[in-house]
């Protein structure tokens, strides 16, 4: 399966979504994902779908790989052990987590914490791009490889997107190490 940017997936809307709609605009989404069975990660042992988490308006987004055990009982993006490392890497920069907006690549946990599929990717990837237009981060961070690889459409070695700027719907892109590496 081809690889596709996050920017190549779609154009920017021309009309963005004001600041004082995006919270609704959000749920509008996942309220669309439903109880959602597009993709196999339904049927392999979720529990509840890991929509994404934080300030509608915020200016800093990260995007993860996809749900693990603790993500999946509770429905919340890193809030298990790498949850624990991401909020510290939050606390650093002087923000607090509800100042930023947290999803992944996948919003259901893969069997056994496997990375996700491309075929899975591809089929969340409407959903996660529509987040970040709705929410329209200035800076994006892909928090590892796996989420560098899917928004960016390429497969490269983490050292050699790591200390570059990249884009990726209009907002500045990093990739850094995934806290669970760290
Ligand atoms: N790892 C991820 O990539 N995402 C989570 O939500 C939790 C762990």
């Amino acid at each position: 399966m081809k690889l596709v940017s996050f920017d190549d997936l779609a154009p920017l809307p021309e009309v963005r979504v004001a600041a004082s709609e995006r919270a609704e605009a959000l749920v509008a989404i996942q309220q669309e994902i439903g109880d959602c069975t597009r993709c196999p990660l339904a049927y392999a042992g979720r529990h509840k779908i890991v929509f994404g988490d934080g300030d509608p308006n915020a200016r800093l987004m990260f995007v993860g790989e996809g749900p693990g055990a603790d993500e999946d009982a509770s429905g919340v993006p890193f809030v298990g052990k790498a949850g624990q490392l991401l909020n510290n890497m939050i606390a650093a920069m002087g923000l607090k987590r509800e100042q930023v907006y947290i999803a992944n690549i996948v919003k259901c946990r893969p069997p056994g914490n496997r990375v996700p599929e491309p075929s899975e990717a591809s089929t969340c990837s409407q959903f996660l791009l529509r987040q970040m237009d709705v929410v329209q981060p200035q800076v994006v961070v892909a928090l590892g490889a796996t989420a560098a690889t899917y928004l960016l459409g390429v497969k490269r070695s983490l050292s050699s997107l790591r200390g570059h700027w990249h884009r990726c719907r209009g907002a500045k892109l990093a990739v850094t190490y995934h806290p669970a590496f760290l």
